[in-house]
């Protein structure tokens, strides 16, 4: 028998007041609710809420049967991701527990099944802000949320199976490209046994090839290794085009083995040097944003789909080619979408600053193991952050850490961020959060000022902006305006300092937060998209920067009305585009041909055009105004702005129209007030009402408040059948959105 995956996304008992020492055996059914994964431990309010309503022990059980025929097979529960601390038992047994919210855990349940009963999982979580379990011991900017907020699963194997593979593209730029394999072995005979195991490597159109390889399983763990060359006709892993390919390792021995693992693999060379960052040999220059996982109202509990769509968002709309996960491992899903549409990935282990006592640190150096162990197969991730972030120098500790990464995978690449300078470089690659960009003229500093070394190292600034330029996406015109031309100074002096591999900004979307950050609502609005991924004007310029064939581009940032910014007026007015020139027509006559600034933002591959003078009326009359994108000598976008925008329409726009059944799954609708010519009304004073029939349920208030002129609201999938989504405001209907749920 191959394995047998057991999916515990379902019928799942919960009680969010458990007392510690309550015997488990006991417990009354009445004080639980049903509940499925991912789950919250506690629905939150949007903002001004105290932290503490999610840091409390809570239980989740679990009833299941494992068919007499498995007997004799081994049985293991696997947790992707539970906050903070979990303590698991099986029918009264304890069977393990795991420190930190981010990375999965297994355990073997084989000697507490019934194979005649049924059996209950039960799982004691601790989502309390524990000082031995990083990333706590000090207040952090982020949330951490509770409860099984990602998938569970059983999992039956033969005797012998596969725990792991990990597996490297080598010689990527050679001809003789070829695969080193890592495959690592758990034997729970009481003798060791000789392997025979089939790889086979497959692609877009099937089977490519396959080797038969014997391997000695020891009795416990063991590994063994080696190598597939020949793979001359394999195609590369880039960004425009992420070619990805399946292996699979099926290993057989009669009687006590026959097991499937598959994993995805992509063939390609990244390396970071003193002159920048390069992928398969042609250099790049970094151009991101660090993601938060967090949503409004469950924290992190949010299915496959809507991570990755967060993956989609970040490549297609804001035209991202890296993203960091700050500051902790992310869910697989949206580590998938990254390998699947080329968004390199720099992923990190839990931590805020604070480095916490031996037992934290041990804890620390487990998520080290943990994280690289799940994702080393990704051709994403292209560097392991092993330093807690903007933590001080600790030479033992992050000599082990930095150890235990390079034992693991040789392949790739450490670093650490750091906020500090001069600090003690024990990794291959200095990063730095680097926020000296105060509005003025220096918008980074020169590495060997941050570093303190006399040599050029590799080196990539891993935050700017953030807490330097907090911005609503409702603040007044020129604040956001300021917002989105920081973002595009600071890129454009990484573009131009070749000792500077790129800059990741500070950050993609708005985060709750703890007491201590963030606007007093327990909101850091340091988003270049709010918490519903609702972009802000600095979204335009992140947008702006790819080629025009694939999207053209064209943000003027501006409400375009006579008396919003100080002193009136919309001059310098920026836009954000890919277009090589822009038309401006004012109440439908032509006012000029404008051209992107590229002398003065020579850093960016599309600076944006500035317009500070304006032929014709300004002061007295005010009429409505076109945009004209031209590429190559044709039109190929407009923008039209009122000059005088009343609300005409509710605006209803689904990610998705067909959902899931057989699994968790959600999408997002988006709500906008819209004026006669499709521009947002951001300060309309209006609530919005949804209602849903169907198989589907609204995550968060039924009522609620439309934020700047917009709302966004997630619909999860209950059953098959049809979901339908109605939004009213006190003067429009949303058109209705009908998700079908297969
Ligand atoms: C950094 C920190 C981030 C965030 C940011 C705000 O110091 O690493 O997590 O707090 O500041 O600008």
């Amino acid at each position: 028998m191959t394995r047998t995956i057991i999916n515990l996304y379902k019928d799942w008992k919960y009680c969010s007041h458990f007392n510690e020492g309550t015997s488990l055996n006991e417990w009354d059914a009445a004080e639980y609710e049903s509940v499925s994964l991912p789950h919250t431990n506690i629905m939150l309010p949007y903002n001004y809420f105290n932290e503490t309503l999610y840091q409390f022990i809570s239980c989740y059980r679990k009833e299941f049967t494992i068919q007499p025929a498995y007997k004799g097979k081994r049985v293991f529960v696997d947790f992707e991701g539970v906050a903070s601390y979990a303590d698991v038992y099986v029918n009264g047994h304890n069977v393990g527990d795991h420190k930190g919210g981010y990375t999965p855990f297994s355990f073997e349940i084989t000697d507490c099944v019934d194979y005649t009963a049924s059996n209950e999982l039960t799982v004691v979580v601790d989502s309390r802000e524990r000082d031995d379990i990083p990333p706590f011991g000090y207040e952090i900017d982020y949330l951490t949320y509770g409860g099984i907020y990602r998938e569970a699963a059983l999992r039956i194997v033969d005797p012998i199976f596969i725990e792991n593979v990990f597996v490297r593209a080598a010689d990527v730029l050679d001809e003789n490209r070829k695969l080193d394999i890592s495959l690592f072995m758990n034997n729970g005979t009481a003798a060791a046994e000789d392997m025979l195991v089939n790889v086979r490597l497959k692609g877009p159109e099937g089977y490519l090839l396959e080797r038969r390889v014997n391997v000695k399983a020891d009795q416990g763990n063991s590994r063994a290794d080696f190598s597939i060359s020949d793979l001359g006709h394999i195609q590369l892993w880039d960004l425009e085009h992420p070619h990805l390919y399946e292996i699979e390792f099926e290993c057989s021995a009669p009687g006590v083995a026959s097991d499937i693992y598959t994993t995805r693999i992509g063939f390609r060379d990244v390396a970071m040097r003193e002159d920048g960052f390069y992928l398969n040999g042609r250099n790049l220059k970094l151009r991101g944003l660090n993601r938060h996982q967090s949503f409004p109202y469950v924290g992190y509990a949010m299915p496959e789909r809507v991570q990755k769509k967060d993956a989609e968002l970040l490549k297609y709309q804001l035209k991202l080619n890296v993203v960091r996960t700050s500051h902790y491992p992310q869910s697989r899903h949206f580590l998938d979408r990254c390998d699947e549409i080329g968004l390199l990935v720099f992923e990190e282990i839990p931590g805020w600053q604070h480095i916490g006592d031996e037992k934290w640190k041990e804890a620390a150096c487990t998520h080290v193991r943990e994280m690289i162990e799940r994702d080393w197969n990704r051709p994403s991730v292209f560097i392991w952050g092993i330093r807690i972030n903007e933590s001080g120098d600790d030479h033992d500790f992050y000599s082990e850490t930095n150890r235990i990464a390079h034992e693991l995978d040789p392949s790739r690449q450490t670093t650490g961020v750091r906020c500090i300078t001069s600090s003690e470089l024990l990794e291959d690659v200095y990063s730095m959060n680097d926020f000296i960009h105060t509005g003025e003229e220096i918008a980074l500093r020169d590495q060997k000022e941050v570093t303190g070394l006399d040599r050029y190292v590799p080196y990539l600034v891993t935050e700017f902006n953030g807490h330097m330029y907090p911005t609503k996406r409702f603040d007044q015109e020129e604040r956001l305006v300021e917002h989105a031309m920081r973002h595009l100074w600071v890129h454009h002096a990484a573009g131009k300092d070749p000792h500077i591999s790129g800059a990741i900004g500070w950050c993609a979307f708005d985060y709750n937060t703890h007491f201590g950050f963030g606007s007093g609502d327990r909101i850091c609005y340091h988003g270049v998209m709010d918490m519903f991924r609702i972009p802000k004007f600095a979204a335009a310029f992140y947008r702006s920067q790819d080629d025009p064939r694939k999207e053209a581009v064209l943000e003027p940032m501006t409400l375009w009305t006579r008396g919003e910014r100080s002193g009136g007026g919309i001059r310098p007015l920026v836009i954000f585009t890919n277009c090589d020139e822009v038309l401006l027509y004012i109440g439908g006559t032509y006012k000029g041909t404008f051209k992107p600034e590229r002398e003065q933002y020579p850093g960016v591959d599309y600076p944006p055009v500035v317009i500070s003078r304006i032929e014709g009326e300004w002061g007295d009359h005010w009429h409505d105004a076109e945009f004209a994108g031209y590429v190559s000598g044709k039109e190929i976008i407009r923008r039209k702005f009122s000059r005088d925008p009343v609300p005409t329409k509710l605006r209803a726009e689904a990610d998705d129209l067909e959902l899931d059944s057989d699994r968790p799954d959600a999408t997002r609708i988006v709500y906008t007030l819209v004026d006669q010519v499709d521009n947002v009304l951001p300060f309309i004073p209006e609530y919005i009402d949804f209602t849903i029939s169907g198989p589907g349920e609204i995550i968060g208030p039924h009522r609620t408040a439309l934020i700047g002129g917009c709302i966004a609201v997630w619909i999860r999938a209950q059953g098959k059948g049809l979901i339908t989504v109605s939004a009213q405001c006190s003067q429009f209907r949303a058109k209705d959105v009908i998700i079908s749920v297969r």
